[in-house]
C-alpha cells in the first residue's frame, strides 16, 4: 500500500503498524526530542516509550507502533511538543 511521508509517498507493506511500516520504509528520523531537538525512532514497538510519536492525518503525537498502517495515511514527523488544548471551562 502507499503512504506518505513529509510529503513524499512511501510504498509499505500491509497489515502492520505505523512505525513497522516507517521503519520498512527506510524511515530512521520519527520526532524530534522535546529537549534538545534531537532526532528520535521507535524503542518498544508496544506502547510503553513513546519514542515512536508523527502526526497521522494532521493529529499530532500519535503512538505509531499501536496504530495500525492505512492506504493513504499522511504522516508527519512529531517535533517537539504538542501544544496542549483546553476546552471551553478548562483551565491550563
Ligand atoms: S515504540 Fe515505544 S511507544 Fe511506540
Amino acid at each position: 500500500m502507499t503512504i506518505t511521508f513529509e510529503g513524499e509517498p512511501l510504498s509499505v507493506p500491509a497489515g502492520i503498524s505505523v512505525a513497522a511500516a516507517l521503519l520498512a520504509g527506510g524511515v530512521k528520523n520519527f520526532r524530534s526530542s522535546v529537549v534538545g531537538g534531537r532526532p528520535r525512532a521507535p524503542y518498544c514497538m508496544m506502547g510503553v516509550c513513546f519514542e515512536c510519536l508523527v502526526e497521522i492525518d494532521g493529529i499530532p503525537a500519535r503512538q505509531s507502533c499501536l496504530i495500525p498502517v492505512r492506504e493513504g495515511m499522511a504522516i508527519r514527523r512529531q517535533i517537539g511538543a504538542v501544544e496542549l488544548q483546553f476546552g471551553a471551562g478548562e483551565k491550563a
